[in-house]
């Protein structure tokens, strides 16, 4: 079921999520209408509160292009409760977009590389090694359960800028 997406200015979104305490059929019928909302917006990612639920699950979604060759393949995960548990002093710049912010996109500058540990969709402990988009997308998501949105976190306040429409949801998370 695709669920209504809150935008900026709703206070869930400010708000700090609450963490789940037992993966249940609840909570994995969230994760699948968060994947279905998500893609139906062309989202790279989406957490809960975006869809009014103040719980600490996000879902990532990543076309990742091959290095050895045209191809790509998309890696898709559900993560409830992610915590960092290191990330890299190397940091790279680049722009970001918010499903909560539709048309807008600013310059973030964020770890390269993270260790994320939470449990899957199955309730599994998981720990992730994240690079470069994968890493990115995961600590946007990460962000929204603790209230703060990419427009906090910007290079410089004049490094935000307005898309075209069609394009403006396009690798929004
Ligand atoms: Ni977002």
């Amino acid at each position: 079921m695709v669920r209504e997406i809150r935008k900026i200015g709703d206070p869930v979104l400010r708000r700090k999520a609450k963490k789940v305490e037992k993966v249940t059929r609840e909570t994995q019928k969230l994760i699948d209408d968060m994947l279905q909302t998500m893609r139906e917006s062309h989202g790279m990612g989406l957490a809960a509160p975006q869809v009014g639920v103040s719980q600490r699950v996000v879902v990532v979604e990543v076309e990742q292009k091959e290095e050895s060759s045209s191809a790509s393949s998309t890696i898709t995960y559900a993560l409830v409760n992610p915590e960092v548990v290191r990330q890299s002093d190397e940091t790279w710049q680049d722009q970001e977009g918010c499903l909560s912010i539709p048309g807008w996109r600013g310059e973030v500058e964020r770890p390269l590389h993270v260790s994320v540990k939470a449990l899957d969709r199955s309730g599994n402990r998981v720990k992730l090694e994240l690079d470069g988009w994968l890493a990115r997308a995961t600590l946007h998501e990460i962000d929204h359960l603790d209230g703060v949105l990419f427009i906090d976190k910007l290079v410089a306040p004049d490094r935000v800028w307005r898309v075209k429409e069609g394009e403006e949801e396009k690798e929004a998370a």
